[in-house]
């Protein structure tokens, strides 16, 4: 163990407290949390904590929604600045817009959004549960989408529903291209592509899954392929690499890279912990608002 592990593991004991890391974080960042997972395990997992203080090694959002879930806790999140670029494209005050001209129609918004989003949404999704959300929706009812319009357009093909969807996108899961899926397929010949449902419809539509990252892991073990090519941000072969020792994973692209879930280091993890800061909190009224559509994904009920 390095002299920081080390550090980091007397703190964390020291101060009652947890880390939680997205699949997407640096090796050495899940190497030292407590559990990884994508955004529907995180919030399971923080919506259910004993530990006082929570490290939430992942974006401004993720961190947002430990808070609401977890108000008596302390969230911290290491760097400040790790934002989510498409929660950041969609405000509040475009979703009222939207409601005002579609007022019968239930919102969902995908949980890469902020508490104000949230908070004028009827039900909250990530990219495991949001087919599932869909079908939860009474079929005469029309559906708005936020923000993110691939995610969107995905689990509109496979629903079958008309989706209304805002224009956001994540920037790192749209570098990749269909020219990629075809150049990997060269490359790899028989190798299974699969990618992230934050992609482009095109490329989504080349590969032979769309999952989100959770999805991913358990494909990969299940999967006879010995190489698979992978299309969501690089962090995640980090783990897949760790859990089948004996199969290759090939990037899509080497740079799909988040430069937000990389902000995220070591040391800030260490400073976190030693400073309680930077925390994470949500005003009362809008976290009452906000967890009424977390919670309503969480549940099982029809929504609508
Ligand atoms: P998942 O891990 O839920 O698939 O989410 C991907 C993502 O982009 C998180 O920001
Ligand atoms: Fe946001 Fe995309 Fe980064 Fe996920 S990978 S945090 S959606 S910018």
């Amino acid at each position: 163990m390095t002299e920081i592990v080390e550090k980091i593991q007397k703190l964390k004991k020291k101060r009652n407290a947890v880390i939680l890391a997205h699949n997407y974080q640096l090796a050495d960042v899940q190497d030292v949390a407590d559990f990884s997972g994508d955004s529907l395990e995180l919030a399971k997992k923080a919506a259910n904590l004993q530990e006082d203080v929570v490290v939430f090694c992942g974006v401004h959002f993720m961190a947002e929604t430990a808070a609401m879930l977890s108000p008596e806790k302390t969230v911290l999140l290491p760097d400040a600045h790790a934002g989510c670029p498409m929660a950041d494209m969609a405000s509040g005050e475009d979703v009222l817009a939207l409601k005002k001209q579609h007022p019968d129609a239930v919102v969902v918004c995908y949980v890469n959004s902020t508490a104000d989003v949230k908070a004028v949404s009827d039900v909250c999704c990530t990219s495991s549960n949001a087919v599932d959300i869909i079908r939860r929706i009474p079929l005469e009812r029309e559906i708005i989408f936020v923000p993110d319009k691939y995610l969107g357009g995905h689990v509109s093909r496979m629903t079958e529903r008309d989706i209304i969807l805002f224009d956001g996108y994540c920037p790192t899961h749209a570098r990749q291209l269909e020219a990629h899926v075809t150049a990997a397929r060269e490359a790899w010949p028989g190798a299974p592509v699969i990618v992230h449902p934050e992609s482009r419809k095109e490329v989504c539509l080349s590969a032979d899954g769309a999952l989100s990252t959770g999805q991913m892991c358990t494909w990969a073990k299940q999967s006879d392929a010995q190489t698979i090519v992978v299309g969501t941000e690089i962090g995640l072969l980090h783990r897949l690499r760790k859990e089948n020792p004996g199969k290759t994973f090939v990037p899509l692209l080497e740079q799909a890279v988040c430069e937000n879930m990389k902000k995220i280091t070591l040391e800030k993890i260490l400073w976190s912990l030693e400073d309680l800061s930077p925390r994470i909190t949500v005003p009362e009224e809008v976290a009452k608002k906000a967890n009424r559509a977390v919670l309503a994904m969480l549940g099982d009920g029809p929504i609508g």
